[in-house]
């Protein structure tokens, strides 16, 4: 069989493989605990449904305009308004599958092959498969002071003639760290000067805790919408808890949109309009939702954060946003895909390697499950790495022995 250069240099998504893993071990009826998500577990907002629900019973479901119909259009330019403070047209706008999908036709757009594109280290997990995707070459940054938070310098020393595109994710996947305003400021001016474009990747923005405050890009913007290389990407799938309706969306310059949605027109068409419909209910609809599960998550973080504590070694760093926790186990083991799949042999418990991520010695712990299973899990988590745990543990009915040091 032959396989395109390209397509055997990408790897599997291990987050969405890990979603599989649970099925399976589920529909089996194992007990076990996903640890490892990426989506809230409540449900969609009311609006959401019944927008939907009323197009589906008019049984006429068709195309819709490749990038939004008016209405979603609408709906994302009152969203830039109401939360960005800046005023777009409906041409600045494009609705996609997902914010994936906006970031990936976004990087279409932008990205001739050997182009290199700038991301902080830990990231997340498609960045670097969509930047190989479009020929290009990834380069994650890590900060040089070992902590999640860049600074200017430890991206102006990777940027080279051919850097073209910086993307930042904050608050950040998988660490939850949320990027100081003067770090934003400070990228924000350097993209301009040297006319690099700039993804903000702002998908977690309103799943931000202890009324900590993130940057808005625009405040920083020197060039009108038009002159600027700034692309800003959202979506419902986190704030709405609405990742399966798949549509997320980029703000940016005419022009780049209107290349964006020449390229979606081939890809998808554009996203489903039923789904269109659902995401400008949420967007649309009362907003306590959003509040709910921000509150939600704050404390189920705060209930995590007690649990990872018990453990002696593993060093923690508090997420100011997101549902990711990114803890360094690398006192018990270095290797966290070892360590992981460890937890999944022995206790049941799913969580992401770090070195998925590009950080080794770390898991991705989420927490936007149940506080039973983070509380349980933790537990035996703990029980599988610290060498005084009990010899036994029982799961339900099933005892386990520890029979490893
Ligand atoms: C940082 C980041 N960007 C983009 C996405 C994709 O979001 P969507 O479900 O809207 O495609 C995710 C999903 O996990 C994410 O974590």
């Amino acid at each position: 069989m032959s396989i395109s250069l390209i397509g055997s240099g990408i790897c599997e998504s291990a987050t969405l493989k890990l979603n599989e893993t649970f099925s399976i071990l589920k529909a089996k009826g194992e007990p076990v605990i996903h640890l490892g998500g990426g989506e809230p577990k409540s449900r969609s907002p009311f609006e959401a449904i019944t927008t939907t629900a009323g197009l589906l019973n008019s049984g006429e479901i068709r195309y819709a305009p490749v990038d939004g119909t008016i209405e979603m259009k609408q709906a994302i330019i009152r969203y830039t308004y109401d939360f960005y403070n800046r005023k777009v047209t409906p041409e600045n706008v494009i609705a996609s599958s997902g914010a994936k999908q906006a970031i990936m036709v976004a990087m279409q757009a932008i990205l001739n092959p050997q182009d290199e594109v700038i991301f902080i280290a830990p990231y997340y997990v498609s960045y670097p498969e969509m930047v190989k995707l479009c020929g290009a070459i990834p380069v994650a940054v890590y900060p040089e002071d070992g902590t999640f938070y860049p600074a200017l310098q430890d991206v102006m020393q990777n940027v080279t003639p051919y850097t073209k595109l910086i993307i930042i994710n904050s608050p950040n996947n998988p660490t939850g760290a949320v990027y100081s305003p003067e770090f934003i400021k400070e990228i924000v001016e350097f993209c301009e000067q040297k006319g690099i474009y700039l993804i903000m990747d702002d998908i977690y923005h309103r799943l931000i805790f202890d009324g900590i405050k993130v940057a808005n890009p625009y405040d920083y913007t020197k060039q009108d919408i038009e002159n600027s290389k700034l692309i800003v990407i959202n979506g419902v799938s986190k704030q709405y808890a609405m990742t399966g309706f798949r549509i997320g969306w980029a703000v940016a310059n005419k022009n780049l949109i209107r290349v964006m949605s020449n390229i979606q027109g081939h890809q998808t068409s554009g996203p489903s309009i039923l789904m269109q419909k659902a995401a400008i209910g949420a967007i649309n609809g009362i907003q306590s939702c959003v509040e709910s599960l921000r509150l939600t998550l704050q404390n189920n973080r705060n209930v995590l954060i007690k649990y990872l504590k018990t453990i002696d070694g593993v060093k923690i760093f508090v997420p100011q946003g997101t549902f990711y926790s990114f803890v360094d186990f690398s006192a018990y083991i270095k290797n966290s895909t070892e360590l992981s799949k460890m937890l999944l042999d022995k206790v049941r418990v799913l969580t992401v390697p770090g070195i998925e991520f590009g950080a080794e010695g770390y898991l991705r712990i989420s927490f936007c499950g149940t506080i039973k299973d983070i509380t349980e899990g933790v537990e035996r988590i703990k029980w599988v790495i610290d060498p005084n745990s009990s010899n036994e543990l029982f799961i339900g009915q099933r005892k386990l022995v520890r029979d490893w040091k």
